[in-house]
């Protein structure tokens, strides 16, 4: 508990600074005009009037998330769409806040919660943490008479409803899996260069060698967040460990001087000597228009990334850009989900069931994956609603051994991750493959 209370001091803090910048973080976040955002905020002004005038917005269904913005929103909005079709009743109010894996949003749902004003319902990563943020400190409520009711329990894989679930209850639902070890590609540029898409850390390094000779960025990086560089470090040591050690390391089993752990660490800061100069002034998003335009040859990202080439860059999937699984973790899959939950307190409790069900059922994540990029948590999804890399990753995640990220939330607690990005971060610009270890090792000691 003492932990959870340290967490969110640490996260109200983080608030104060982002209330004081949040104003245009839209804009910073894709240098795009975005007119999703803009509705973000003047629902927001609605509602903030509604509070002004006393009414206690209960009757209001409002869903919190990051989604707002290029390669976020597309996805949400479609889903609300749905769900409105459904319920005409019943008025939503999309309460996204900017910022790539959480990044702000994180801190301003740390700080409703604390202060009991949770939204009706909002994105949480299954794994840790939903687990340790929101369920260990009893703020969300069990969903398994609701899993019984809308036959939810053989829908989603064991596995997934496994990280949704503490001591027997399962507190969220699944909207979909993102996969994280996937590197996105300029087709012409490897076309031009005479490149394929590398299997190993050697041929990923020979492709980055021959890229940098031909003076082209081999690999994007936009850590102005630095979640993404945690996010290639937790690859680079998947493919080193394993799916198995790879949990064990951030289970405490294996230590952080064991030698493949080290050895990653040493590949990941030869892959670093690769990225673009400005990657501490990139997001995610100017990172990826990198690659969409020729500049730089790949990107590690999410598939989420595939949401924005698509939907916001009009880029074809094999025919602009291409993918391939993250060196040495073709047989793995690194699993990003996010997922709904019915928060402690909320005097709307069934409306929020209504969007959960919309949200849980076939339609509902049909509607939803195919713009956001990620594929259906549910294993009965309409696969012909997908393209070519959704029904590739759909079968992937089928066959492949699961490893969940702890760049997205899932792995470790709240705390720890925010420890390790500083870590990483630190490592990023000063190479001390001693200091990061020792940094992540020490941080698990204290949790
Ligand atoms: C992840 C989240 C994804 C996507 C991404 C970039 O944490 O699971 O849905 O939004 O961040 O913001």
């Amino acid at each position: 508990m003492r932990k959870f209370f340290g967490f969110i001091v640490m996260l109200t803090f983080i608030f104060a600074m982002v209330a004081c910048g949040a104003d245009n973080s839209d804009e910073e976040q894709t240098g795009e005009e975005d007119t999703g955002g803009e509705e973000t905020t003047a629902e927001s002004e609605e509602t903030e009037e509604a509070a002004a005038e006393g009414e206690d917005g209960g009757g209001e269904l409002e869903i919190f998330s990051w989604w707002t913005g290029a390669g976020e929103e597309d996805g949400l909005n479609a889903l609300i769409e749905l769900f409105e079709e459904q319920h005409p009743d019943i008025a939503v109010e999309n309460a996204a806040v900017a910022g790539g894996a959480g990044t702000n949003a994180k801190a301003v749902l740390a700080t409703r919660m604390q202060g009991n004003d949770p939204p009706s319902t909002f994105q949480v990563h299954a794994g840790e943490e939903l687990n340790q943020s929101w369920v260990a400190a009893d703020k969300m409520e069990p969903l398994n008479d609701f899993y019984e009711e809308e036959e939810l329990m053989d829908k989603f894989p064991e596995e997934l409803i496994d990280m949704v679930s503490q001591d027997g209850d399962i507190y969220s639902v699944p909207v979909n899996i993102h996969r994280g070890n996937v590197i996105f590609y300029n087709m012409s540029v490897f076309e031009e260069n005479g490149l394929e898409p590398p299997t190993t850390f050697d041929e990923f390094l020979n492709v980055a060698e021959e890229l940098d000779a031909a003076e082209i960025t081999p690999l994007a990086l936009g850590d102005k967040e630095a979640w993404t560089a945690t996010q290639v470090f937790e690859n680079v040591l998947l493919g080193a460990l394993g799916p198995e050690d790879y949990q064990a390391l951030w289970n405490g089993d294996i230590s952080f001087d064991d030698e493949r752990v080290v050895e990653a660490a040493e590949t990941f800061k030869q892959i670093l000597g690769y990225v673009n100069e400005d990657h501490a002034s990139r997001n995610w998003q100017d990172s990826a228009q990198l690659v969409s335009e020729g500049e730089a040859a790949m990107i590690n990202m999410g598939d989420w990334a595939k949401g924005y080439f698509s939907n916001d860059l009009d880029m074809e999937v094999n025919e602009d850009f291409g993918y391939f699984a993250f060196p040495e973790t073709t047989e793995d899959f690194m699993v990003i989900s996010d997922t709904f939950g019915l928060p402690s307190g909320v005097e709307n409790e069934e409306d929020v069931k209504k969007f959960l069900s919309v949200l849980g059922s076939v339609e509902g994540q049909d509607t939803f994956n195919p713009l956001k990029g990620s594929i259906p948590a549910r294993v009965d999804s309409d696969e012909s609603k997908y393209d070519e890399y959704g029904v590739d990753t759909i079968e992937d995640f089928r066959e492949a051994n699961l490893a969940p990220s702890l760049a997205h939330g899932s792995a470790a607690s709240e705390g720890y991750l925010t420890k390790a990005n500083q870590a990483v971060n630190i490592f990023v610009t000063q190479g001390d493959v001693e200091r990061l270890l020792e940094s992540l090792e020490a941080a698990l000691a204290e949790e």
